[in-house]
């Protein structure tokens, strides 16, 4: 079995500009120390026009925090009014970039195809992709889970190929749990992440399954982040609203020791 080291990520949907960016960084970096970083990848996704900014300090302060971006398009450039290439991201030394978020398949009409049409390009650009997958509660109540998480894990990473899996992050995010303060229990949290393991094992070997590295996502909080990522197939943390603040973000970074 690889080693996967945890990768905490904060997404930081619609909030912050560029100067509260700044400051939260800056927060970040006073919180956290060696022994984090040594400990755990971690990742900020701010909103695009903050990404500049937050390089800008990352790099400056020589600050161990990986820059992540929410989503872009696929294509290289073009007509394409309101989106950002792969490429632009990648200039801005942005190296991880969330793919197939709930909130952009619900709100706006993201579709697997979409999603895997992104993936590529993000891989093409040098980037990994967080691709995030999950059930709403109508289809878990109707006995749907397994079904629908593996028709997104399997859609999503058509014609890619073994080792591009096996360095790629994989997000399970319950559609029930995200922003609503009912994070899924750590035994359902596993099950999931195990699914889409057993998913990623069939299509693509052992190799990709023991080398991706699967997030939980939905509500996880400082008090409830040890268990879940004591779990064997939770490699890590989508997080949203708690990374909001420099103090409970740096708590989950730091979660061997709540
Ligand atoms: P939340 O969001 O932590 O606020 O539930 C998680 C996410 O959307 O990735």
């Amino acid at each position: 079995m690889a080693e996967r080291k945890p990768l905490i990520s904060g997404n930081w949907k619609m909030h912050m500009n560029h100067l509260e960016a700044i400051q939260l960084i800056q927060k970040l970096s006073y919180a956290l120390d060696h022994a984090d970083y040594a400990s755990a990848d971690v990742s900020i996704h701010p909103p695009c026009t903050s990404l500049r900014s937050a390089q800008t300090v990352l790099e400056a302060d020589g600050i161990p925090i990986a820059l992540g971006a929410q989503h872009c398009h696929w294509e290289g450039a073009g007509a394409y009014t309101g989106e950002v290439s792969p490429a632009m991201l990648a200039k801005l030394a942005v190296s991880y970039v969330i793919a197939g978020h709930s909130e952009r398949r619900q709100l706006f009409g993201e579709t697997d195809e979409n999603v895997n049409r992104r993936l590529r390009a993000i891989l093409s650009a040098g980037m990994t992709p967080i691709m995030c997958c999950g059930e709403t509660l109508e289809e878990r109540e109707a006995g749907q889970t397994e079904p629908r998480i593996t028709a997104q894990v399997d859609a999503g990473l058509a014609g890619l190929k073994q080792a591009q899996v096996g360095a790629m992050v994989i997000a399970y995010e319950p559609v029930w749990a995200i922003g609503t303060g009912h994070t899924a229990t750590p035994d359902d949290a596993q099950a999931g992440c195990a699914l889409i393991r057993d998913r990623v094992r069939a299509g693509f070997g052992a190799e990709a399954a023991a080398g991706v590295r699967i997030q939980y996502g939905g509500s996880v909080k400082p008090v409830n982040v040890a268990e879940l990522m004591a779990q064997p197939d939770i490699d890590g943390a989508l997080v949203g609203g708690a990374s909001l603040e420099a103090d409970s973000f740096s708590r989950i970074v730091r979660f061997r020791l709540q």
